[in-house]
């Protein structure tokens, strides 16, 4: 896409505020709403001066998806080129527990957006799905093609988002939509000054581990040994947030391609990581010993999990760069620099 004008919906979060700043280099305005459920103010703050004296800004716009007068004003005032939604909810356990509160926030929020984005004519879009669309594969890698079953709520909700972007472009050829299956985002910008900060205790592995290197916890629970794997531990497909970033604007490129519609691409390296070898490439990285405690198996856990990225590669000419040891080491720079995340200290959490 010729360089334009982008909103980014959850754009304060992890995966948002590490594209809103690679869209701010490429030369994009950017636009972000969030309603900072999960994420801070900070976040933007931070992406802003990583970008200073690149030239186009981005504005924050603090709103809820669901809130569609705010949303139509927005797009009444701002003739948008495509959208790029990251906005979400996304604890797998929490979503078993809440499935009305997962519902209503990603597929009623989607919804509205889509809405809000046909009155206005702005019909491009790049939409944050997962692997978990996948469920437990029994064959790896995972082709685009692969049968899609959720095991999970929040799954389902990414599932019946893609359903619901390929009906509308069913009826309406207008719409160009790249949905993106992430595989497992880590790491952080090489400078530090941007990452993840979860609320709450972790259920992600690499800010587990992270939260243990600075102090915050006393050890790893490893979820399961048993596994048919190299070393009984559960495998799956790391991906450094900003080759995820670069993925987005491959994808907005994508959209000016007269031939798209509705495409579906994985995100990942297509390597496969063991949960040993990320706890013996985090401590390499961080010079720090992660205490180990072994448990039984995550419910719901797939045993082996990994892409294949060819389509991205030859479609969206798009490849991921950084390799597992670069993944930890740019985490740990991150966790070193700001153990609490982007709050002073735990006590003002
Ligand atoms: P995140 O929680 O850091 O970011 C999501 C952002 O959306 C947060 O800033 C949150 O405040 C905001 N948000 C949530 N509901 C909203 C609403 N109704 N209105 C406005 N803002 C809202 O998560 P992330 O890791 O950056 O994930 C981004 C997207 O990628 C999500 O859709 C997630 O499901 C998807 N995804 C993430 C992973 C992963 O492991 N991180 C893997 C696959 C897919
Ligand atoms: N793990 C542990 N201990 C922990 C956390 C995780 O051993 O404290 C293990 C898990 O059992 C798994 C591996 O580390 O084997 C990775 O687990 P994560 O929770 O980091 O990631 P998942 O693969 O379970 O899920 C992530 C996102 C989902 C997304 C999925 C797509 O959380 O939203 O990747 O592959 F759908």
């Amino acid at each position: 896409m010729a360089v334009g004008s982008i909103m980014v919906t959850g754009g304060a979060g992890y995966i948002g505020s590490h594209t809103v700043l690679q869209l701010l280099l490429d030369g994009y305005q950017v636009a972000v709403i969030d309603n900072l459920d999960n994420s801070s103010a900070t976040a933007i703050q931070r992406v802003r001066e990583l970008a200073a004296h690149h030239g186009p800004s981005v504005t924050f716009h603090q709103m809820d998806l669901r809130d569609k007068p705010a949303l139509d004003k927005l797009f009444a005032s701002t003739k948008f080129d495509a959208v790029i939604h990251f906005a979400g909810l996304k604890a797998v356990g929490e979503s078993v527990e809440k499935p009305l509160m997962y519902y209503d926030n990603n597929v009623v929020g989607t919804i509205t957006l889509l809405e809000v984005m046909a009155t206005h004519g702005c019909k491009k879009l790049v939409f944050s799905s997962s692997a978990a669309v996948y469920g437990w594969p029994k064959v790896v890698p995972c082709t685009e093609e692969y049968p899609l079953s959720a095991a999970n709520p929040y799954g389902r909700t990414k599932l019946f988002i893609e359903e619901i972007c390929r009906d509308i472009h069913r009826i309406d050829s207008e719409w160009k939509i790249i949905m993106l299956r992430y595989f497992n985002p880590v790491g952080a910008h090489p400078s530090g000054y941007i990452g993840e900060d979860p609320r709450g205790i972790p259920n992600n592995l690499m800010p587990f581990m992270q939260q243990v290197a600075v102090g915050r916890r006393p050890a790893l629970t490893v979820f399961g040994s048993d596994y048919s794997t190299r070393d009984g531990t559960g495998v799956r497909d790391y991906i450094h947030v900003v080759d995820l970033a670069d993925g987005h604007i491959a994808a907005l490129n994508k959209l000016s391609d007269p031939s798209i519609g509705c495409e579906v691409y994985n995100l990942g390296t297509g390597k496969g990581t063991s949960v040993l070898e990320m706890v013996a490439a985090f401590e390499k990285a961080s010079g720090k010993e992660i205490p180990v405690v072994f448990s039984g198996r995550r419910p719901g856990d797939a045993e082996i999990l990994y892409a294949s990225t060819k389509k991205a590669e030859l479609e969206l000419n798009w490849k991921a760069k950084y390799d597992i040891n670069e993944m930890c080491s740019h985490q740990w720079n991150w966790a070193s620099k700001n153990p609490y995340g982007y709050k002073p200290s735990e006590s003002k959490s």
